[in-house]
């Protein structure tokens, strides 16, 4: 009961949450982070990409290339695809809603405002009880105007809420020149919530074989940082949605900074790779000690409350100030 909360109109029994990954991609998974004490789950994504790169299979491609064009003769087949896809997706949906009693958000991963907005109203009609919109448009056009990609995120959001009433959060990158901006234009069009923030796949180079390889999948706890930083800034200006706390939570102390900063919730992700499923339960046990410790009885009751202005001057700082380092 301590800890429980509510996060886009829903109740929650923890605060903490499985965030969207293959922790979230079966029931069986699902139903083991309902049971170690997950406030809510974030689905596995349904992927725009996922979609058409099975259509590109099809016809043949190997490599492919997600954002190419495809024929428009292909036309039935993608329909057919996107049929089956999305099937196995509303399956996983109301299976899941069958065997946990906690909310189940849906997640959508998107990078324009195309026809699978439709799918929206699919998982809500399949009993999601939220949706994550997990926009991720790529800027390595060095003529896209920065403008035109912030209008894509805000475009995208209003499609979709012009087709649901399950409330809709936005999950965000850091890649923006003003986060700030960012995160008010789509309270303003409507996110009941932004998940700050998401961890894109990162390339690396094998020196041997002289090869791009992918990076670690894991995120480091030291990550914790910026997100910790960017959840201070939002919630001290005091943005009219709410913020759930993502990369680098890997603690029941980590839980604690968050909601200190103001956050309404958290999403966990690599430390339950590394620890575990179960490991929900001690971070929920060492938070709700930290609670008893320092007398706290609910989660709104410190919610924030490390977000004066001298705090804040201390989250605004970029540059180390004349700071010695020794050496080793
Ligand atoms: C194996 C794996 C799969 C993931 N799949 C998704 C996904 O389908 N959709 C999504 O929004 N995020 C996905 N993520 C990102 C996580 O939800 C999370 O945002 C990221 O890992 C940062 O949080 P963390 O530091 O707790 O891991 C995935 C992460 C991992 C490690």
């Amino acid at each position: 009961m301590k800890l429980s909360t509510t996060y886009l109109g829903l109740k929650l029994k923890s605060p903490i949450i499985v965030s969207s990954s293959t922790l979230t991609g079966s029931v069986e998974s699902i139903k083991r982070c309902a049971e170690a004490g997950a406030g809510a789950v974030v689905l596995k994504s349904i992927f725009e990409e996922q979609i058409l790169s099975e259509i590109r299979r099809e016809e043949g491609y190997t490599d492919v290339d997600i954002y190419d064009a495809y024929p428009e003769a292909q036309e039935y087949l993608n329909t057919y695809m996107r049929g089956t896809e999305i099937e196995i997706y509303e399956k996983l949906v109301r299976e899941t809603k069958k065997v946990v009693d906690i909310p189940v958000i849906a997640s959508i991963n998107c990078s324009d405002k195309g026809e699978w907005i439709s799918i929206a109203r699919e998982l809500q009609d399949a009993g999601a009880d939220a949706l994550e919109l997990n926009v991720a448009i790529a800027a390595f056009d060095r003529d896209l105007d920065p403008r035109e990609i912030e209008k894509e995120y805000i475009d995208i959001l209003k499609e979709v809420e012009k087709n649901i009433n399950i409330p809709v959060s936005v999950k965000l990158g850091d890649h923006f020149t003003n986060i700030s901006r960012m995160a008010f234009s789509l309270s303003k069009a409507g996110a009941k919530g932004l998940v700050l923030f998401n961890r894109f796949y990162n390339p690396d180079i094998n020196i041997e074989k002289m090869k791009v390889v992918p990076g670690n999948s894991i995120s480091a706890p030291e990550e914790n940082h910026n997100t910790l930083r960017w959840i201070s800034l939002l919630s001290s200006q005091e943005i009219p949605c709410e913020l759930s706390a993502s990369r680098g939570v890997y603690t029941g102390e980590d839980v604690v900074k968050q909601i200190l900063a103001g956050a309404k919730t958290v999403q966990v992700c690599s430390t339950l790779y590394r620890n575990g499923i179960d490991y929900i339960k001690q971070m929920n046990a060492d938070v709700e000690a930290w609670m008893e410790r320092h007398n706290f009885d609910n989660v709104e009751s410190f919610r924030g409350i490390v977000n004066k202005k001298e705090d804040i001057k201390v989250v605004e700082r970029l540059q180390y100030l004349r700071r010695n380092y020794d050496l080793h």
